[in-house]
């Protein structure tokens, strides 16, 4: 087994087992970049602070850049035994460099290194999920703007309610991943926050220049309390919780698409590469895609009460259970990109059944409420309105007719306030674009709003 780094008070070497139940690195590794990023300003600092030497600095800086290399290509040789990716790779170092490779730890301790390693690797990743949570806010913008004569039934209580533009149902989900860009950018605040200089727990007699290991680290601030600094992981929950909202959205989608896909609804036509068949019943094309991104919601779900969970009991500062912060933090982030990437394209390509959803439009007496509005307009209480079409309603059940298939005769028998011109209202178009107020679904007000839309966004 490799001699510790920290080896030096111990009489008596590793159990394997207790090794191989503390280790890392077989995750960990991924945060080897940003581990190299981070320990190349902090030796850059020292050295400007004259705590290193110049060439002390740079013999170190090219035995990182050499190891990145080594990594990147595959060539790095990670071990169990050292646990975790900050031992690895300083090891390594010394191996490479020799006894200065030591002094790259200098006024740092793997609390506060770990702690910035993990912000680095969260702010890469968010700026990655921004890009595509852009990419499926397009494919919602396109299909709303593709079809946007497609009309079809809107429901509560999935039950058909009243007729909606397609577009103003494709632009609700707009809006939900609109607002997951703002909640990602707004954690990006406290993500972007350095540890570095808070050492173990208590800050560091070395003089450093948190201030410029910031800066070349990009960071927008530096931590205000050590103590804070090392155990705070309020920004893996948030990210975790942000990842799991998304998901939220990605599985209600998908239940809808499933829904929509099926006989009974026929909506919508996913695209073939997106659906997968049966091993025994050839005529079938599942919409597995959907199923899964519903299905991996739960586990990121998950990935949230775990971090909740680890936090929760632990008293300041470091404790090691928060290196159990790692699997579900990448497995929250792993998931949702995926899930982001595939369903935008699912979305880009999937198919309304135009003559289908205008059929169902109409259905379930879905005009209703047009005729209540109407009567209420000449002057009728609204609640009285409600009632008499409610009457209506309940007639057209019993003698098995539409509303669109009553005379104006028939009307009359249930309210003198019916004219010739509600026969007007029968329609599904023009229920749509009677709604035209800020936020309806008339055709004029969806127009407004993908305008708005294509201002505010830079879709290109
Ligand atoms: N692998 C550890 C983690 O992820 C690094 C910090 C270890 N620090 C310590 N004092 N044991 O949390």
């Amino acid at each position: 087994s490799e001699k510790k780094l920290w080896g030096g008070r111990f009489k008596e070497s590793t159990d394997r087992l207790v090794e191989k139940y503390t280790e890392s690195v077989s995750y960990d590794k991924r945060l080897a970049p940003f581990d190299i990023a981070g320990s190349i300003a902090h030796v850059t600092m020292l050295g400007k602070q004259g705590i290193l030497k110049e060439d002390e600095v740079s013999k170190i800086v090219s035995g990182l850049n050499e190891i990145l290399k080594e990594i990147e290509s595959g060539k790095f040789e990670w071990k169990e035994e050292l646990e975790d990716v900050h031992m690895n790779i300083e090891k390594k170092l010394t191996e490479k460099v020799g006894p200065v490779g030591g002094k790259l730890h200098t006024g740092r301790s793997r609390n506060d290194q770990v702690a910035t390693d993990v912000r680095l690797y969260v702010r890469h990743e968010i700026e990655n999920i921004l890009e595509l949570l852009k990419r499926i806010r397009k494919a919602f913008f396109i299909q709303a703007k593709k079809y946007i004569d497609v009309v079809m039934p809107g429901y509560t209580h999935l039950q058909i309610a009243q007729p909606v533009l397609y577009s103003h149902h494709m632009l609700a989900y707009y809006h939900m991943f609109k607002r997951d860009e703002e909640r990602f950018k707004d954690t990006l605040k406290r993500v972007n926050v350095m540890p570095l200089g808070s050492a173990a727990l208590a800050g560091t007699s070395y003089p450093l220049d948190r201030k410029f290991t910031a800066e070349l680290l990009k960071f927008d601030s530096i931590s205000r309390n050590s103590m804070d600094a090392v155990s705070d992981r309020d920004f893996v929950a948030e990210t975790i919780f942000n990842c799991a909202l998304v998901m939220t959205h990605l599985s209600r989608l998908s239940e809808e698409l499933i829904l929509w896909s099926t006989e009974e609804f026929s909506f919508i036509n996913l695209p073939d590469a997106f659906c997968t068949g049966s091993s025994i019943m050839p005529q079938k094309k599942n919409p597995d895609v959907s199923e899964l991104t519903r299905g991996k919601t739960g586990r990121v779900y998950g990935d949230l009460i775990s971090i909740l969970t680890i936090l929760k009991g632990l008293p300041l500062t470091y404790n090691r259970d928060l290196q159990e912060d790692k699997e579900p933090l990448f497995d929250a982030i792993d998931t949702v990109k995926l899930a982001l990437a595939v369903n935008a394209k699912i979305v880009e390509e999937m198919i309304p059944n135009k003559e289908r959803m205008k059929t169902q439009a109409s259905k379930g007496f879905s005009l209703a409420t047009d005729i209540a509005d109407y009567l209420a307009k000449k002057g009728v209480p609204f609640r009285e309105a409600h009632r008499i079409v409610g009457e209506i309603v309940a007639y057209c059940l019993d003698c098995e007719k539409s509303l669109e298939e009553l005379s104006i005769e028939e009307f009359k028998r249930f309210s003198d306030a019916f004219e010739h011109d509600v026969l007007n209202l029968m329609s599904v178009e023009g229920s749509i674009n009677s709604r035209n107020i800020t936020g309806g679904t008339a055709k004029e007000q969806i127009l407004k709003e993908l305008e708005k839309i294509e201002d505010e966004e830079n879709f290109n």
